[in-house]
């Protein structure tokens, strides 16, 4: 059985060919994020509730190469969603992993979706 919640995220999904099951929905906070590992992979993966979204990028930010996204503050900025590290601010479109208020490098994002109570982050 799909739960209700089987929704497919932002990131082209046509290149996937696995689906991690990353973690139970439960392990993630509403309107937050938390840190998963796949291979030598940090992903951060964001339960953006208040937009029924989910998001899933890599957990590195840019700047300073810090593993902290996952504990980034998420909003949305002209309708996009984002993501804005702690400890200098710098913003990324949780879409496009575009720097979206300098000229850090931009992220990767990943294919995430729901399903039975799972989250899966895809990967090619
Ligand atoms: S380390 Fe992320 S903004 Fe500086």
């Amino acid at each position: 059985m799909i739960s209700e919640l089987e929704k497919y995220k932002t990131a082209d999904t046509s290149k996937v060919s696995t689906w991690y099951k990353a973690a139970e929905v439960s392990a993630i906070p509403e309107n937050g994020g938390a840190c998963i590992k796949y291979n030598d992979l940090q992903i951060a993966i964001f339960n953006f509730s208040r937009r029924n979204e989910w998001y899933a990028c890599q957990n590195l930010c840019p700047h300073k190469m810090q593993m902290i996204l996952s504990r980034g503050m998420i909003g949305s900025s002209e309708g996009e969603p984002k993501v804005a590290c702690p400890f200098h601010k710098k913003t990324f479109s949780l879409k496009t992993g575009k720097n979206i208020n300098g000229d850090t490098c931009d992220i990767a994002t990943y294919p995430i979706k729901i399903e039975e109570g799972f989250v899966y982050v895809g990967f090619e």
